[in-house]
C-alpha cells in the first residue's frame, strides 16, 4: 500500500480506501456484521486505513453502525474515518441541513461509529443554498474545536461544482470528494486546479463508474440493485460500449481492468486517494493492488506524476 497526506490535514491516508455505501443495502445485497468484519479485516491486512461512509447509507445510520461495531473490537487509532452530513433517514429519507439537524446527525454518527471523533466530516452533496449557511459552518467549527471533528470536507454533488470547491479554504474544509473516473473526467477542468492551488486533499469517488470499469458488464445488462436500476438503459449501454473500447485500446492485456481503472485515477496529480465501493474481501484485495500499479494513462502523459 502507498500513503499520501490528505491536503492540509495531518492525515496520512492509504491511496486506496473502502467506500461503504454498499453496507447500507442499496446495492442488491443486505450485509450482516460478519460480512462487514471480513471486508474491513481484509482491508486492514492489505494496508488500507481509510473508510468512507455517510449518515444515510442505509436507514438509521446502518453503514456507520456496522463500521462502529467493527471498530469497537479493533484499534480505532489505526483508521481514518470519513463520514458525511445533510440527510436524515428514519422510516423515510430527507434532506436535513439546519444547524440543529446537523448537530444531531453528528452525535448520531459518533454513537453509531462508536467513537468520540470523526477524522473527516463532509458536507454531503448539498445545494449551493444549503452550503451558504454561515451558522452551519460556525457550528461545525465549534465541533472541530471541541474535538468531535478532526477535519472538515466537502463532497460536491456535481463534479463541476467550482463554487463550493473555491470556497473550501474559507469554510475551513481541507478535502474535496468528487466523482472522477475514466468515463468522467470533468473535475480535471476547474475543480482539480482549484484543489491543487488550495492544497486540498481529493477523494475520488465512484472510481469504477459504479462497477462498469471492472469490464465485467456488457451492453444489455439488467441490474437488480436500486442504484444501477435508476440509470437509463440507453445511457448504461453507451457507457459499457465505451468501456469495451477503452479495454481494447488502453488497458494492457495482462491487467485486471478494475485495478487499472483505479490506478488511472491515482495518476492525476490532484488525486490523493480512490474510494471504491466494495462488496467482498476479494474486491477489497483486488482494489488495494491498484496502489502498486505504475501506469501512465494516455491522456496524462504530460501531467506531473507525484
Ligand atoms: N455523494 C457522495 O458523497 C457519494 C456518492 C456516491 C458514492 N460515494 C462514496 O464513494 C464510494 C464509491 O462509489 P460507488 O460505490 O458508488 O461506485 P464504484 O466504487 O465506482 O463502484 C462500486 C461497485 O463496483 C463493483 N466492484 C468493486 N470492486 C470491484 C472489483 N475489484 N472488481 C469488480 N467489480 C468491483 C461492486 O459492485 P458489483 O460487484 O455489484 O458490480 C461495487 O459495488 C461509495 O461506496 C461511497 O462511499 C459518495
Amino acid at each position: 500500500m502507498k500513503y499520501r497526506r490528505l491536503g492540509k490535514t495531518d492525515l496520512n491516508v492509504s491511496v486506496v480506501g473502502v467506500g461503504t455505501w454498499q453496507f447500507g443495502g442499496d446495492w442488491g445485497k443486505d450485509f450482516n456484521q460478519a460480512e462487514v468484519d471480513a471486508i474491513l479485516t481484509r482491508a486492514k491486512e492489505v494496508g488500507i486505513n481509510l473508510i468512507d461512509t455517510a449518515e444515510c447509507y442505509g436507514p438509521d445510520h446502518l453503514s456507520e453502525s456496522f463500521i462502529g461495531d467493527f471498530l469497537s473490537r479493533d484499534n480505532r487509532e489505526d483508521w481514518i474515518i470519513a463520514t458525511k452530513f445533510g440527510h436524515h433517514w428514519h422510516k423515510k429519507w430527507s434532506h436535513a441541513w439546519s444547524v440543529d439537524d446537523v448537530r444531531q446527525q453528528l452525535d448520531e454518527s459518533l454513537r453509531s461509529l462508536q467513537t468520540d471523533y470523526i477524522d473527516l466530516y463532509q458536507f454531503h452533496s448539498g445545494s449551493d443554498e444549503d452550503f451558504d449557511n454561515d451558522a452551519l459552518w460556525t457550528m461545525l467549527d465549534k465541533q472541530v474545536q471541541a474535538g468531535k471533528i478532526r477535519n472538515l470536507g466537502i463532497s460536491i454533488g456535481s463534479n463541476q461544482n467550482i463554487y463550493q470547491t473555491e470556497q473550501a479554504t474559507e469554510r475551513n474544509a481541507k478535502a474535496i470528494q468528487v466523482v472522477y473516473n475514466r468515463l468522467d473526467k470533468a473535475p480535471e477542468e476547474a475543480v482539480f486546479p482549484s484543489c491543487i492551488e488550495q492544497d486540498l486533499g481529493v477523494l475520488a469517488r465512484v472510481p469504477l463508474a459504479s462497477g462498469f470499469l471492472s469490464g465485467k458488464y456488457k451492453p444489455g445488462v439488467q441490474f437488480s440493485d436500486k442504484v444501477r436500476q435508476r440509470k437509463e438503459q440507453a445511457a448504461v449501454d453507451e457507457q459499457l460500449r465505451r468501456v469495451e473500447q477503452i479495454k481494447q485500446t488502453e488497458v494492457p492485456e495482462d491487467a485486471e481492468m478494475a485495478q487499472w481503472a483505479l490506478g488511472w485515477c491515482l495518476q492525476h496529480p490532484a488525486v490523493t486517494c480512490v474510494i471504491p465501493g466494495c462488496k467482498s474481501p476479494e474486491q477489497v484485495e483486488a482494489n488495494a493492488a491498484a496502489a502498486d500499479l505504475d501506469i501512465v494513462p494516455v491522456d496524462h502523459r504530460s501531467a506531473v506524476v507525484r
